[in-house]
């Protein structure tokens, strides 16, 4: 039966943004579910079991034979290609380097050119390093959405002079330094000894659909604009992040090996499809990610497939758009962007006012990936079936919580990936 006859006409909170992400594109679409008891029947994938349906029943089989077959099957239908980087054209130069957090960290910017000696496509790197923790120390890469400038008030952090799509043409950069300050939990993150690192995703790549003539896509000269798996948007923006990781690469006091990619909403899908395509990562943080990250599309609960393709097609495949009104048929489902982590350990958060991002599909998600950690002897979630009430953090190598409380990210929410990243590397 057709998903569509399951959906229904509720307006709840989650609605809100569905109007921000466009109303009139989405506008002959049906209004998101959020009613669990319509969520259709489904079947899901088993990432266990390969196209040609062969059981895969070790870690070598599963990297041999389905990660790779996962991985291209979600290039081809989604994401699109994960260019290779031609690391002769890339360069990086100091821009600055300064006490930062009352003396307690060092900042330091660093632009990145990415076909250099062109000085665009280019993006800044902010990197805040804790002075008295023992080096080189791990770190966490996350982009953020408005410029450097805006995770701090910090009146010395360049101001990104990028086109932005939250800003209007008499908004200034300096108009927004500090807006996203309470995203931003650099006291926590430096005093439990982690480096962070950041990266305005628009000056990777604009965030609109402007046939791509401005940020990274410029690059990516090897691809055909108009094949089903030229690399859309969040594919652009995870391949800027792993660039940034190259460039933490050359950064003594930082341990490469010890960076965990994080993303919040469409920066969550983008995180997940970074450290699905760059293994260098040691562990992923989705936080309220949602449809096209970590919530399993077959549910269609909150913005959904056909939504999110009509909102921002930029983001997804040619072939991703003609799924919009037949998920069931996708090779895949969001539980296998979670297994193609494994065996890393991976975070996703959700909370509990974003129901536009389906928490209980993000749980579910989690759940379902599972098997591929079992595969590896790891424990998942732990044992845990349910999704757990608010405020309580689950899980082991998959670590999951719902927070009170909207769409955002939170010193709570910093609060348990710095547990998580303990975990990690500091047992
Ligand atoms: C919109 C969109 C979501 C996305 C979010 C964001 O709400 O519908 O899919 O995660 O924007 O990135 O802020």
């Amino acid at each position: 039966m057709k998903s569509f006859l399951h959906r229904a006409a509720l307006a709840v909170s989650g609605l809100a943004f569905a109007l921000v992400a466009s109303a009139s594109q989405a506008a002959d679409i049906a209004p998101p579910n959020y009613d669990e008891s319509k969520v259709p029947q489904f079947t899901l994938p088993d990432p266990l079991v390969t196209q040609d349906g062969t059981q895969i029943k070790t870690p070598e089989e599963w990297r041999e034979k389905a990660r790779p077959e996962i991985l291209q099957l979600f290039k081809n239908e989604m994401f699109g290609e994960y260019p290779e980087a031609d690391l002769s054209k890339l360069k990086f130069e100091e821009i600055k380097t300064v006490d930062a957090l009352d003396g307690k960290a060092i900042r330091k910017e660093i632009r990145i050119f990415f076909d250099y000696p062109n000085k665009t496509p280019k993006a800044d790197l902010m990197v805040l390093i804790p002075k008295d923790a023992p080096k080189p120390c791990p770190a966490f890469l996350m982009p953020n959405f408005q410029g450097n400038h805006t995770t701090t008030s910090d009146p010395t952090v360049t101001a990104v002079e990028c086109p932005n799509r939250t800003r209007n043409a008499n908004q200034t950069p300096e108009s927004v330094r500090g807006v996203a300050k309470s995203r931003w939990d650099y006291d926590a993150i430096i005093s439990r000894g982690y480096a962070v690192a950041t990266v305005y995703y628009e000056e990777i790549e604009p965030d609109f659909s402007a046939d791509f003539q401005y940020g990274v896509h410029t690059i990516f000269t090897n691809f055909n604009k108009d094949a089903d798996n030229y690399p859309a948007a969040i594919s652009a923006w995870a391949w800027g992040l792993s660039r940034a990781l190259d460039c933490l690469q050359t950064i003594p006091e930082i341990d490469a090996k010890k960076v965990i990619v994080a993303g919040h909403s469409r920066l969550g899908k983008t995180a997940l499809w970074c450290g699905a395509n760059d293994e260098r990562f040691a562990a992923v943080i989705s936080n309220n990610s949602g449809c096209g990250g970590a919530a399993l599309s077959r549910r269609e609960f909150g913005e959904r497939v056909d939504r999110i393709n009509a909102s921002f097609p930029h983001w997804f495949t040619k072939k991703f758009h003609t799924y919009g009104d037949r998920v069931n048929e996708l090779p895949f489902d969001e539980h296998e962007l979670i297994a193609l982590a494994a065996p890393r350990p991976v975070y996703v958060a959700s909370a509990e006012d974003d129901q536009w991002a389906d928490p209980k599909g993000e749980f579910l998600s989690c759940l379902y990936a599972e098997p591929v950690y079992k595969l590896f002897g790891l424990e998942g979630l732990g044992g845990v079936t349910e999704q757990p009430k608010v405020n309580t953090p689950v899980g082991a190598t998959i670590r999951y919580h719902i927070r009170t409380g909207k769409h955002d990210v939170t010193s709570y929410d910093w609060e348990q990936y710095l547990n998580f990243a303990d975990s990690i590397f500091k047992k």
